[in-house]
């Protein structure tokens, strides 16, 4: 089959690899209609590639058709329609039960201690084949699926795959009160949907993202938007009568635009050899922290900060001096998907379309063309929001 594969820093290509094939008699393979780019997949292409072996098969958002289950499989058949949540769980461990899917006992990766396995994402994360591909294995599959009906459009169930499951995360940990003001740092496919999320919730929405196209698709859904300047903070206290948001949702990450001092750091740890880079990357304090320290000041005072973005360095320097006067809540984490599909899976089929999930994607493409639109995602060039992949036919 075809699949996406990971060659180096800012290089992927795509390449012709063994078709997967049943291995535990769990698993089943699913061929592959629709599979999104993800803002974390810019993270393995700029920063993340010493956890990463040549060859590995990106792609953590897919959807696609049953066509082969193992022995042990008894809720799903060849010809199922299907979404595959990103992270891998077993749906009866003690974290499973709690709604903690990202944190599995049996999928955990161990040996770098780390949560659940995911696709496509590092040897940290398992070093697990991704679905941007032709065809997918999944493991533990009567539980790793969303079935969906056959006849709407693969675009209305893609994204709970990922980002809507992560941004209803992103909400619920912002714990707002009734009709409380949510601001919203960065507006990549998490961050429109955060914002559209809390503005169905009856909350008020203020999004900070420096580039205009995605302030303004997020202003064609009711949000208002500030671009990223050096007041954006006192914007936000002044529309707040001076105390700053009830919570902020940082769906920004740990490549935020700011801190060029760790964008140095971050440079240097790129020209390591990979074991020293590795070493670097897992205990230094590499994270561009400007969309934390944003939220940590636009906050209001016994707000909550619910960071959807990704971070990944084990030294980070944050204020805990002001953390602590303001009182601040933080919540975080890797989205436990299975726990929020009863939510969002009928706002994803109600004809009215209330979250906007037709309106996100700006380019689909053939698998051929995957390499070239990460440089289009990556560049934020050519409008681009969200990239859909087709590797096969719906
Ligand atoms: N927690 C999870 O399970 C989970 C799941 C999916 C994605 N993520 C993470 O969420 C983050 C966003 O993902 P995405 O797909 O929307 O990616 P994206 O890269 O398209 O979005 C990030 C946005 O932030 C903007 N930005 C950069 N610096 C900023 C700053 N200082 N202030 C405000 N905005 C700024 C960028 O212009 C961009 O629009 C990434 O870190 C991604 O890894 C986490
Ligand atoms: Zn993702
Ligand atoms: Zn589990």
């Amino acid at each position: 089959m075809k699949a996406l594969t990971w060659q180096g820093k800012r290089n992927v290509t795509v390449e012709e690899v063994a078709d997967p094939v049943i291995q535990q008699p769990a698993d089943a393979i699913i061929r592959i209609t629709s599979s999104a780019i993800c803002g974390s997949d810019l993270h393995l292409y700029e920063l993340l590639g010493p956890f990463l072996d040549r060859g590995d098969i990106l792609g953590h958002e897919p959807m696609g058709v049953v066509v082969e289950v193992g022995a042990n499989v008894t809720k799903l058949k060849p010809g199922d329609r299907v979404v595959i949540p990103f992270t891998i769980a077993c749906g009866v461990c003690f974290f499973c039960l709690r709604g903690l899917q990202s944190q599995c006992e049996t999928t955990q990766v161990r040996k770098y201690g780390s949560g659940a396995a995911l696709f496509g994402y590092t040897k940290l994360y398992g070093q697990v084949p991704g679905g941007q591909a032709e065809y997918l294995r999944v493991p533990l599959a009567d539980y790793n699926h969303i079935p969906v009906a056959p006849d709407l459009p693969d675009e209305r169930y893609l994204f709970l795959s990922d980002i809507l499951p992560t941004a209803w995360q992103g909400v619920e940990y912002a714990q707002l009160p009734e009709g409380g003001t949510l601001a919203v740092m960065g507006l990549g496919p998490v961050g429109q949907f955060v914002s559209r999320i809390a503005r169905h919730r009856g909350h008020r929405v203020i999004a900070v993202e420096p580039v205009a196209e995605r302030r303004a698709m997020a202003e064609r859904h009711g949000i208002e938007t500030l671009d990223l300047t050096d007041t954006t903070v006192e914007e936000i206290r002044d529309a707040t009568e001076g105390r700053g948001a009830d919570a902020v949702v940082d769906a920004v990450g740990l490549e935020a635009h700011g801190n060029s001092g760790v964008e140095f750091l971050q440079k240097a740890v790129g020209l390591l050899p990979d074991p020293a880079a590795r070493q670097m990357l897992d205990k230094a304090g590499v994270d561009r922290l400007a969309a934390v320290y944003a939220s940590i000041d636009a906050v209001r005072r016994g707000g909550t900060i619910s960071l959807s973005g990704v971070y990944a360095g084990d030294a980070d320097i944050l204020p805990m001096k002001t953390l602590f006067d303001k009182q601040i809540s933080l919540r975080m984490g890797q989205c436990n998907v299975k726990n929020w599909i009863d939510d969002l899976l009928p706002l994803v089929e109600d004809p009215s379309d209330p979250l906007g999930v037709m309106d996100l994607t700006t380019h689909h493409a053939a698998l051929e063309d995957a390499p070239e639109l990460y440089r289009t995602f990556q560049e934020k060039k050519d409008g681009c929001i969200k990239v859909v992949l087709h590797p096969s036919a719906a």
